[in-house]
């Protein structure tokens, strides 16, 4: 984390150390080889081959129909019509095959299309796709739950709710909190997402994706993140003792920013959307602090950070904190749709019969694949590769930002990692990552992009990616942030692709 504020002129001794050049951090020991799993097939392990221009004319074919056929609110960043996916590899219906740095966002954590989700998924429908379980019990949906409170941040919670969705679960764990604590406004952050319908997207502070929707869900208070390395405050950490705890303490509760007590505070412990932003190690626990002090619950979004990304089961784990409430999406359903919270026993219990309901939550396809996916990620040890290829990739990233003066920040946890592009590391004005996505997936990387500005490259492959895999994919990634340095030291800007 950069020790410098925005703005502040360069001091004396960062003067004479370029950014990313940390000269008393630890060396990462010789990582594995970590080699792709047996599962993944050929084709896969040959990403990325590019064999026609995209989009070619399957893709062209298609996109043609989509564009006169469905909506035009996906904001799409690639041109190409995805045929298959295995491991790290998408594959497109020209037959291109590129190497996946997104996991699909976040969904593909035991890698696109995992054997053992496609057999339980195969298995499952010819028996029962629909389970009621609005109305009957299904054992899936009783394994998985108690699964899932097995594996919970220091087994401390126990009592599931199964829905459809990310911003589903989050709406669950809204009307749990007022419901539990009988009170009706919560602290959110700057740069949040949790999701595009009702509650979610009135917790989701990015003004883009709000636009024109007021009024949203009433009661909620945003407040700036950790964001160090653009500080709100203009501080700089430690020094600053979490001055943006102190301001939520001192100022936002106590100076009548909200009406009395709130019912939660909801917080992703690494902003996904937002910029793949690591707050300092005791930021969680000073949140839980507060929220205790109001009697108020602590809501962990883990959708994006979920299910052995950050190098643990959850992200809290490296903050050692607990939450009352635990949301989980998007690689829970190993790429089918499920969200589901869970959390403490006596605060889910509240709940009577009839007080929330989906009629799809515990669906059975949902239900064995989500168990599937769940299980491989337990077996096959993710984690601990995400965690130690997660070190290495952010030791290689860090020795890039060493050569390209437009990596301002590195920072991540595992395999969910942000490189932040500025148009000087100084300054630390931001660099609009449009042009060099393009330039990678041209050259057969996939990558997306996040944070306010859109000048946050996520670096979130499948965790089975192997090392060789990870190096590939950074060569591209700085060729085609090389080409953009460029470009901009010319005054122009590379054309897209
Ligand atoms: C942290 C977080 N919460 C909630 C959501 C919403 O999930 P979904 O898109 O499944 O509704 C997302 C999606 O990106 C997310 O990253």
């Amino acid at each position: 984390m950069s020790q410098m504020s925005e703005q502040e002129p360069v001091s004396e001794p960062m003067k004479s150390m370029k950014p990313g050049e940390n000269k008393e951090e630890p060396k990462v020991s010789e990582v594995e080889e970590f080699p792709l799993p047996d599962w993944i097939p050929q084709w896969a392990r040959e990403a990325p081959k590019i064999v026609v221009r995209a989009p070619g004319p399957k893709s062209k074919e298609i996109i043609k129909i989509d564009r006169d056929y469905v909506s035009y609110a996906y904001d799409r960043c690639f041109t190409f019509t995805i045929e298959k996916a295995a491991g790290t590899a998408v594959m497109d219906a020209d037959g291109n095959v590129l190497l996946d740095f997104s996991s699909g966002i976040a969904v593909q954590n035991a890698g696109w299309t995992h054997y053992k989700v496609t057999k339980a998924i195969q298995e499952q429908s010819a028996k029962l796709i629909h389970s009621m379980a609005n109305d009957a019990y299904f054992d899936k949906e009783a394994h998985f739950a108690k699964l899932l409170a097995e594996i919970s941040p220091g087994k401390a919670l126990q009592g599931t709710f199964f829905g459809n969705s990310g911003a589903e679960a989050v709406e669950a764990a809204f009307k749990l909190s007022r419901y539990h604590t009988k009170r009706g406004e919560h602290l959110a952050f700057f740069g949040s997402y949790h999701g595009r319908v009702g509650a979610g997207l009135a917790l989701t502070s990015k003004l883009k994706l709000r636009y024109s929707y007021g009024p949203l869900a009433p009661g909620i208070i945003f407040t700036p993140f950790a964001y160090c390395y653009r500080c709100a405050f203009k501080q700089t950490y430690p020094e600053c003792g979490l001055y943006c705890v102190d301001y939520i303490e001192n100022q936002v509760l106590t100076m009548g920013g909200t009406t009395g007590p709130i019912a939660s505070i909801f917080v992703e412990p690494i902003q996904g959307e937002g910029g793949y932003v690591v707050p300092p190690k005791e930021y969680l626990g000073r949140l839980r602090k507060l929220a205790d002090a109001q009697g108020a619950l602590l809501v962990f979004d883990e959708v994006q950070t979920g299910f052995a990304r950050t190098g643990k089961m959850f992200a809290c784990e490296h903050f050692n904190t607990v939450p009352d409430i635990l949301v989980m999406g998007k690689a829970l359903g190993g790429g089918t749709p499920l969200g589901a919270i869970i959390a403490k026993r006596d605060i889910m219990r509240k709940w009577r019969p009839g007080s929330h309901s989906s009629t799809f939550g515990g669906n059975a396809i949902t239900m064995a694949a989500g168990l599937a996916h769940v299980n491989a990620i337990i077996e096959e040890n993710l984690a601990d590769r995400a965690a130690k290829l997660g070190d290495y990739a952010i030791k290689l990233l860090k020795e890039m930002q060493t050569r390209r003066e437009i990596i301002g920040d590195v920072r991540g946890k595992g395999l969910m990692i942000g490189v932040e592009l500025v148009k000087n590391q100084y300054t630390k004005e931001p660099q609009e990552a449009t042009n060099i996505q393009g330039k990678c997936w041209r050259a057969g990387l996939m990558t997306i992009t996040s944070g306010f500005y859109g000048n946050v490259f996520r670096i979130a492959p499948p965790l089975c990616i192997s090392k060789a895999q990870l190096e590939k994919g950074f060569e591209i990634f700085e060729q085609a942030l090389k080409d953009e340095e460029e470009f901009m030291k010319i005054g122009t800007s590379a054309p897209p692709g």
